[in-house]
């Protein structure tokens, strides 16, 4: 059968029982999806389950596209590995919207799969949720499955599409590829973790619940059926298959791929899995560019971007000419458009959007993975497996490997790359980005000389924030002065009188426009005002012309933002009143080393010779700040001799420089030397939050904190993530610390009762082992192989109580790494059996590392298929040990 035959079938066969057959949803589910894309027929039915939206006709029948990359529902690292796995697939659905229910969902799927497809009822199996007895029982009234075949579970019969939303119990149908696909152990069944010998076909969920973001159950509106298989899967079975991408859904595409250009080392099995990830990524690229996602940095685009460069990079390894991954659309629509038409016009934007993508990664990839492979080299060499974040930084940033693309790379080596360190080391480059645009703003400064013949600005902005003035003076980029400045030209603009306020004292420089009305209508963005120098005599608004031109002598407006003044004056006068609330609490030895004060916060140093505040300190001074707001003191401004106001009392600055006459601000018991912009009384800044504290020198410490609109969106995200928070305890807000603490008590609870339940495992397997020891020369041994690395240590533990005198050789392994463990009792190390000898023998096969003494050795390895050779060299050695 072709796959569109299959489609159709599917879609007729549910037609003939009163569904109306609607066409596929985008991969793009709507904004209000829980799912970054469509991952299920159901996705697009969620407002319908849910009892949002009406159903949009009882019964319903749908072959929907879906991408499933991350999360519980895939694992993109098994792609190309396994049969089964792949990002992009298609579902076959049939859905009842309070309809039907369990009774006809069961018949109708048997029906279709055995009756209209013919498939060999022998080899088809059922699960159900544990309890779900009445779907069991249907199974065998319509199916006439006997209860050997039928199989219950949990988890993977319970199904959900994320954390909240529709879900419910599930029952699913198993076909049994052969005794050939499997692992061949005796107990080999339905769910074997080892093999894919039965493999999941169909999913029957009956949707019944609603879950909230605290993890409750609530029930749906109506029951509801929503069902899902496998399209791949069943081309797959029908075509006499084992693996998905066996089939012409696929090998049109792998064909499809040119030929390598020149040699690669790949092992034939690594070449494979890389042509079949190439493969299932080519059709997530196109149907993901055809839906209308492209390439980006976050999000969706992030995601496109991920799986094209993980395919670009597996046609690297193969050899594969520059071209090759946008050169498979072609293929990717042909095996596709009979179920979509739409691909066919989406086909040449695809191409276009494949290619550029290739292009700008074929750039650096070569380059980028000498580099990694250099940086793999030195983490090995320092005798480390991490691989730091900085080093997965420094590839994304100069070389565009995706984190996770280079975690995946790590991990083919064995090592691990770390992941957290990227980010920090991201929000740190973040940072320094905005800072550098911050120097760069003030770099920007009239040449050396040029503003001799230039007069002095006078500030008018204490009253005003809007103010007629006449150009004086105009500078270019360079600094080079000029008569004109044209629109889209960055320069500086001095003005005879300005109310833009200069960065001085530690308040930021005013930003606004100087603006020119009339038929010559001209606009200057100020993006930074700075004094020319320390005299203070120039002010220089540095910007750029976004319309008409400037001319010097000409008279403009100068008007500054009145929303970043307001909150930098807001700012600023807490900074005052923070001063005085450190000195009431700490005593008046605070005195200030600094600050910087911005319209979203502010930042003091000072001595302080208590040291680090305690929190209890931190909140004290907090209060007293919000109390000096709350007091809502008067803005007091004057001008008085410098020492005149240092018998007043006023604080100001060591090491500044004040004038003969100085400007005095007072608000209630703050007084302090000042030239800066200030509320008209304290009431007005709102509240106060006390953000963080730290040391910057020894005996100078740093706060940090907020006012105004800035503490009100701190303190709406602090809610919202206690909120948040909340919900997922199921805590009452205020009770949150002590919800985790609970929390942290069962999980250790859980954790011991883990731990003592392994060890009894161990310890009935070890019994098991026991009996079948063996001997050689009177020396008893076991050679055995654990469960996984976790568990060699506690059945190690228990093979040497159970066995006695002996020797036990425990090595266990997972997909990534090996452990190795060597016990020799004491009687026989002193007859020359040595454990440290037994784990040299083994380390070879695992390239593996390790030591120890006579009687007990450990080491570790990075080569699980060799475990099992391992275990053989160590019996060898042992033996030959034991014969002396
Ligand atoms: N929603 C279920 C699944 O995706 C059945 O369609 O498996």
């Amino acid at each position: 059968m072709k796959p569109q035959a299959v489609r159709q079938s599917f879609v007729d066969f549910f037609v003939a029982r009163g569904h109306v057959h609607l066409p596929s949803a985008s991969l793009v589910p709507d904004a209000l999806s829980t799912t970054l894309f469509t991952i299920a027929g159901m996705e697009q039915f969620v407002p319908v389950f849910l009892g949002q939206a009406p159903a949009p006709a009882p019964r319903v029948v749908t072959v929907q596209r879906c991408l499933r990359v991350a999360g519980g529902k895939n694992d993109i690292e098994s792609v190309g590995r396994t049969g089964r796995h792949a990002t992009f697939l298609e579902m076959l659905g049939n859905f009842s919207f309070g309809e039907y229910y369990k009774r006809e969902a069961i018949a109708w799927a048997w029906e279709y799969l055995t009756r209209e497809l013919g498939l060999d009822r022998d080899r088809l199996y059922a699960t159900v949720y544990v309890d779900d007895d009445e779907a069991a029982a249907l199974w065998g009234e319509e199916a006439g499955l006997d209860p050997g075949r039928i199989s219950r579970f949990r988890e993977d019969n319970f199904w959900d599409m994320g954390p909240t939303g529709p879900c419910g119990p599930c029952s699913e149908i198993f076909y049994d590829l052969g005794p050939a696909a499997g692992c061949g152990r005796p107990d080999c069944a339905v769910g074997c973790p080892h093999c894919n010998r039965f493999i999941e076909v169909w999913n029957l969920v009956f949707q019944q619940y609603d879950r909230d973001a605290g993890g409750e159950l609530h029930p749906l509106p109506r029951h509801a059926i929503d069902t899902g298989m496998g399209f791949e899967r069943l081309c797959m079975i029908l075509a006499g298959k084992t693996s998905i991408f066996d089939t012409e859904l696929y090998t049109s595409i792998i064909h499809a791929l040119p030929k390598p250009e020149g040699t690669t080392s790949l092992p034939a099995e690594e070449a494979a899995v890389a042509r079949r990830v190439i493969a299932d990524h080519a059709r997530a690229a196109v149907f993901l560019a055809a839906d209308g996602v492209r390439p980006g940095n976050s999000e969706r685009g992030y995601v496109m971007r991920f799986l094209m460069r993980r395919a670009l990079r597996a046609g690297r390894r193969l050899a594969l000419p520059e071209g090759f991954f946008s050169g498979l659309v072609d293929a990717v629509v042909a095996s596709l458009e009979d179920g979509y038409p739409q691909l066919r016009d989406a086909a040449p934007e695809a191409r276009r959007v494949l290619a550029a993508e290739e292009k700008l990664f074929a750039r650096t990839l070569a380059r980028g993975e000498a580099r990694l492979a250099a940086l793999l080299d030195a983490v090995r060499a320092r005798g480390e497996n991490v691989l730091p974040g900085r080093d997965v930084f420094e590839l994304h940033d100069t070389y565009g490997f995706p984190p996770e693309l280079t975690a995946e790379i790590a991990r083919e080596q064995g090592l691990t790359a770390d992941l957290a360190g990227y980010r920090a080391a991201m929000d740190e480059q973040r940072e320094r980005a905005r800072r550098d645009a911050a120097a760069k703003r003030s770099a920007l400064r009239p040449a050396q000389g040029q503003l001799v013949d230039v007069p002095g600005s006078a500030f008018v902005g204490y009253e005003e924030l809007e103010a007629q003035a006449a150009i004086v003076a105009l500078f270019d980029e360079q600094g080079a002065p000029v008569e004109v400045l044209e629109q889209g030209q960055s320069g500086i603009v001095v003005l005879d009188r300005t109310p833009f306020y200069a960065e001085r004292g530690g308040q930021a420089g005013d930003r606004g426009i100087i603006a020119k009305a009339g038929p010559e209508a001209a606009s200057f963005e100020v993006r930074d005002t700075q004094y020319q120098d320390k005299r203070y005599r120039r002010i220089l608004h540095k910007g750029v012309v976004t319309a008409g031109s400037l001319r010097v002598g000409e008279t403009v407006e100068a008007l500054v933002d009145p929303a970043w003044r307001r909150e930098i004056r807001r700012h600023h006068t807490v900074t005052h009143l923070l001063q005085r609330a450190l000195k009431d609490v700490l005593g008046d030895a605070v005195a200030q080393r600094g600050s910087a004060v911005f319209p979203d916060r502010t930042r003091f140093d000072f001595d302080a010779p208590t040291g680090a505040l305690s929190r209890e300190t931190a909140r004290q001074v907090e209060g007293r700040v919000n109390e000096l707001i709350r007091s809502d003191f008067h803005r007091q401004v004057e001008s008085m001799p410098f020492a005149q106001a240092v018998a007043r009392g006023a604080v100001y600055m060591k090491g500044e420089q004040y004038g003969d006459e100085v400007r005095v601000v007072t608000f209630g018991p703050s007084v302090e030397l000042c030239g800066g912009t200030h509320v008209s009384s304290t009431g007005e800044i709102g509240h106060f939050v006390l953000l963080s504290e730290s040391a910057i020198a020894a005996g100078v410490r740093r706060v940090e904190g907020l006012a105004s609109a800035a503490a009100d969106s701190y303190i709406g995200r602090l809610r919202d993530e206690a909120a948040t928070a909340a919900d997922l305890l199921s805590a009452p807000q205020d009770e949150l610390s002590q919800a985790v603490r609970r929390i942290e008590q069962e999980r250790r609870e859980l954790a011991r009762r883990l731990e003592r339940l392994e060890s009894e495992l161990a310890q009935a397997e070890a019994s098991r082992h026991v009996a079948q020891a063996q001997a050689e020369n009177g020396v008893r041994y076991v050679a055995v192989q654990a469960a996984g690395p976790q568990q060699v240590r506690p059945l190690a533990d228990a093979l040497r109580e159970a066995l006695g005198e002996g020797v036990v050789v425990v090595a266990g392994a997972d997909g990534e790494r090996v452990t190795l463990s060597v016990n020799v009792a004491q009687s026989l190390a002193a007859r020359g059996i040595s454990a440290k000898d037994i784990l040299a023998a083994m380390t070879p096969h695992v390239e593996g590392r390790g030591g120890g003494s006579a009687t007990a050795a450990q080491g570790g390895g990075r080569k699980p298929a060799g475990t099992r050779a391992a275990l053989d060299a160590a019996v060898e050695a042992l033996r030959a040990a034991a014969r002396g």
